[in-house]
């Protein structure tokens, strides 16, 4: 029965979790509202916040779960990929804990603990499973044949679907992080009000860019024409008047293109392949709009479907222990000279 103490820090949450054979006792995660005022996420603000809230992140996740730090059998951390001025905070940490308690260390990638987040609560997919990670940083397609064994099947080459939901709310003028508030406007419109295109790219991989340049003009043109033509072009004042009488539809429409995009390469990857356990992981599938339509997708092509609990998508620690439970159960510890890498391998 080994109980794993689990950190994250590998962007703007600091995380701490206790697992026991398998199972996630607690998990606790401190936000950094600093970053709000600004638009977006300051790296050097962040690591010295993660500073901050270490030490009584960790005192509460053992508190909850009820186990003292002489309880724990194993520590682990995210070690890549990420900002590397937070990694290091919780790295650093992990390794001091590991040293005074004489544990084993366990190495953790940030993008397979979010994959392996489905295998927290039950029902859990049976392996070999796919998952379509969507997060600030990522999208992906992973192919996933063990907890310790998953490749990279298809992902984005330019942004991220998070980006694309955070930078279509900026073009609207919404607030940082805009992907919550276009997934707010998008249930009251028409997701078939207006047509933003959907990119011709051969393969698994995702493209986000060319949906942004449309919104871009689209908006410039105050819905006219979403290419670019000088005759189109409106006032700002225009542009804002269009903006304030069709939010809804608008956010509706971009929401649709995003997941129109994510979830066809997501049926290419369960037809090529002819897996049928397929997963949902990150930030973004908190949205309402893509977590129906994949539901709706899986019942449509006889999958089976999993999507894990809100706490389990966005940055924590919980799904660092759970990954880290497995790899404690294959061996799969480091020594304590190891170092952070804000881009890894898989
Ligand atoms: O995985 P995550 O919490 O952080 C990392 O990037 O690692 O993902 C954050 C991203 C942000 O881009 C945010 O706008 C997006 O997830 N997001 C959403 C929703 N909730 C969070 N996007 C669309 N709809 C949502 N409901
Ligand atoms: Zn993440």
């Amino acid at each position: 029965m080994p109980t794993i103490l689990a950190i994250e820090s590998s962007c703007d949450e600091t995380s701490a979790a206790v697992c026991t054979d398998g199972k996630v006792l607690s998990n606790f995660i401190a936000t950094q509202a600093v970053h709000e005022q600004y638009g977006g996420v300051v790296p050097e603000l962040a690591s010295r916040a993660h500073m901050q809230h270490i030490v009584p992140v960790v005192e509460k996740a053992l508190k909850e779960a009820g186990t003292a730090l002489a309880g724990v059998d194993a520590i682990a951390f995210t070690q890549s990929p990420g900002l590397i001025g937070s990694l290091l905070v919780g790295g650093q940490f992990a390794k001091s804990l590991a040293l005074s308690l004489h544990k084993p260390l366990i190495a953790v990638h940030h993008m397979q603990a979010h994959v392996l987040a489905n295998l927290i609560e039950d029902p859990k997919p049976a392996f070999p499973f796919l998952c379509l990670t969507v997060s600030g940083g990522h999208t992906q397609i992973v192919l996933c044949e063990s907890p310790v064994q998953m490749r990279v099947i298809g992902e984005t080459i330019d942004d991220a679907a998070g980006e694309a939901f955070d930078k279509s709310a900026k073009l609207l003028g919404l607030p940082y992080p805009g992907g919550p508030l276009i997934d707010k406007y998008a249930k009251e419109g028409n997701p078939h009000r207006f047509s933003f295109p959907e990119p011709q790219l051969a393969g698994l991989n995702f493209s986000f860019s060319g949906l942004k340049t449309s919104i871009l003009y689209f908006l410039q043109n105050a819905g006219k024409s979403n290419l670019y033509k000088e005759e189109f072009a409106a006032t700002e004042e225009e542009k804002n008047k269009f903006i304030e009488e069709n939010l809804a539809d608008i956010c509706a429409s971009v929401q649709h293109r995003i997941i129109t995009i994510l979830l066809n390469k997501v049926k290419k990857a369960a037809q090529e392949t002819g897996i049928r356990d397929i997963c949902l992981a990150g930030g973004v599938s908190a949205n309402s709009g893509l977590r129906s339509a994949f539901t709706e997708m899986g019942k449509k092509q006889g999958w089976n479907t999993f999507i894990p609990a809100f706490q389990y998508c966005t940055d924590n620690a919980g799904m660092i222990a759970i990954t880290g439970y497995y790899k404690f159960l294959e061996g799969k510890t480091v020594p304590l000279s190891v170092t952070s890498n804000a881009r890894a391998e898989w």
